[in-house]
């Protein structure tokens, strides 16, 4: 028994030594660390098929959700950001208009099965991230980046619903699909995120004002999507007043609010200033549970331990790292406890980024120094964004108008006629698994408790 399991050591650590090359990181030089992105990104765009013969812009087809590919350009903008590589500017600026639909506000009519206030929302960030980066803008004739994160926040503002629960939004837009008497934290935390950085990019209060009754909602100690420890649970049940938890927690979650947060720290003085500045510094403490003990690695607590994160789950680190590198340009003060988490966590994806004949596949597990076997676009993006970040203290912090901003915007852009939705109800079959949660996920809403997911 001894010996097997011994020699297995061995055997094991020689195949570990053999296949943890991965990418090559050098947090050191910026070089290798845009060499690294350009490696993940290529690997990332190997699944796209939308700018193929009959490949339709801005999709990257099943199993992959049209939110994840709103977050996937936006990584893609990001890449630009970071690296000044325009390889992807194309493709990123083609997607990003072929899906605004037909009143420019991230409607399409082909989404109306699973379109959730979520979905939209990542497109309409990605948008805001093009706006406060300047990425090149779209030709005259089209929708601008500035107007189209607009236009997302212009449809999602008149949602909100105080017919229960005394506000906040509802996952889903449409009363037909599975979710309507859901409010999630994703939704609210990215109506929240996009109003905060509105307000930044437009100096205009009315974003910041609906920021901040966001927040004054979701962290109400009756609804307490954000409970007294800045722990983010997943979301809450209007049928019930909004008065029983989904109690899981995602590291999207607490990274949405965290920008958010260290938004309306920037944008205010004061006394208000200082609660935003206790609220950003809570949501960072508090974030620490999705860092594995003593190493400090990114890690989806929720499902990556048991080897169950979804198609969606396994995107959300990149977000994370996404939303915590920008907070440290908005609220300095996080800088020092970010950065480390950061380097810890590109290092590990990289040793996990060795599979495939190239060797540079991505995994989902990054706390294992190796590839774990899995890929996907969601491994991939993850991997992108949480070494990129490593660039942000050589990048400039976000744009604003009269501040180098360039994008045009529209204060009543998107407002048009109400997209249609599908007649027919839909099928529980059609809508298996749409949108960012799982029935899993309202399996443990009916159930109260967040280890029923996992
Ligand atoms: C698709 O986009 C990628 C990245 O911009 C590019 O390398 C590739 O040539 C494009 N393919 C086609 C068929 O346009
Ligand atoms: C909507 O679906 C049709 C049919 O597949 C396709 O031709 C069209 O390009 C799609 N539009 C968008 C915006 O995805
Ligand atoms: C529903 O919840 C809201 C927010 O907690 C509360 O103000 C309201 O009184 C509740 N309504 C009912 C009917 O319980
Ligand atoms: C500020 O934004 C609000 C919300 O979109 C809009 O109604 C208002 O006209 C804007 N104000 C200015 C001065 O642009
Ligand atoms: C607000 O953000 C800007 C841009 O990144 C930064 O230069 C400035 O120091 C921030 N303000 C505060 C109070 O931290």
């Amino acid at each position: 028994m001894r010996l097997r399991t011994g020699a297995s050591a061995i055997f094991g650590a020689l195949l570990a030594a053999q296949s943890a090359s991965g990418l090559q990181l050098d947090l050191q030089s910026p070089q290798s660390i845009k060499t690294a992105a350009r490696t993940a990104a290529d690997g990332m765009m190997a699944f796209y098929p939308g700018n193929l013969t009959n490949g339709i812009p801005g999709l990257f087809g099943d199993p992959y959700y049209w939110w994840e590919a709103g977050a996937a350009f936006g990584a893609l903008i990001d890449y630009w950001y970071y690296t000044g590589d325009t390889s992807y500017n194309e493709v990123t600026t083609q997607a990003m208009l072929f899906q605004v639909g037909d009143n420019q506000n991230y409607e399409p009519t082909n989404q109306s099965k699973s379109l959730g206030n979520d979905d939209q929302a990542f497109w309409g960030i990605a948008a805001m991230s093009a706006a406060e980066v300047a990425f090149p803008n779209p030709p005259p004739d089209k929708p601008q980046w500035l107007a189209l994160a607009q236009a997302v926040f212009n449809r999602q503002q008149p949602r909100w619903n105080t017919d229960s629960c005394a506000g906040g939004l509802k996952w889903q837009i449409f009363s037909f699909n599975n979710g309507y008497t859901y409010r999630n934290s994703i939704s609210n935390g990215c109506f929240f995120n996009l109003a905060a950085r509105l307000g930044a990019y437009t100096h205009n209060t009315t974003y910041l004002d609906w920021a901040e009754k966001t927040w004054d909602w979701v962290a109400n100690p009756s609804i307490s999507l954000i409970n007294e420890n800045y722990q983010v649970f997943d979301g809450t049940d209007d049928v019930k007043n909004c008065t029983s938890l989904n109690h899981v927690q995602w590291s999207y979650n607490s990274g949405v609010f965290l920008l958010g947060a260290a938004t309306m720290y920037n944008q205010t003085t004061g006394a208000k200033q200082e609660l935003w500045k206790q609220r950003t510094q809570s949501l960072l403490d508090a974030s620490q549970v999705f860092f594995s003990r003593g190493s400090n690695i990114m890690t989806e607590v929720a499902c990556e331990p048991s080897g169950n994160c979804n198609v969606d789950q396994r995107s959300f680190k990149a977000y994370l790292g996404r939303w915590m590198a920008a907070t440290t340009k908005v609220a300095p003060f996080t800088h020092d406890q970010i950065m480390p988490l950061l380097a810890t966590s590109a290092q590990a994806a990289a040793l996990s980024c060795s599979g495939g004949a190239a060797g540079t596949t991505c995994g989902m597990r990054w706390t294992t120094g190796s590839w774990d076997g899995q890929t996907g676009v969601g491994e991939q993006m993850s991997a992108l964004e949480v070494m990129q970040s490593n660039l942000i203290d050589t990048v400039s912090g976000p744009v604003s108008q009269g501040g180098g901003g360039i994008s045009k915007g529209d204060v009543s852009a998107g407002t048009g006629a109400t997209v249609q939705g599908p007649v027919e109800r839909i099928t529980t079959a059609d809508k298996a698994g749409a949108g960012i949660l799982t029935a899993l996920v309202l399996v443990g809403v009916l159930g109260g408790t967040w280890w029923l997911v996992r």
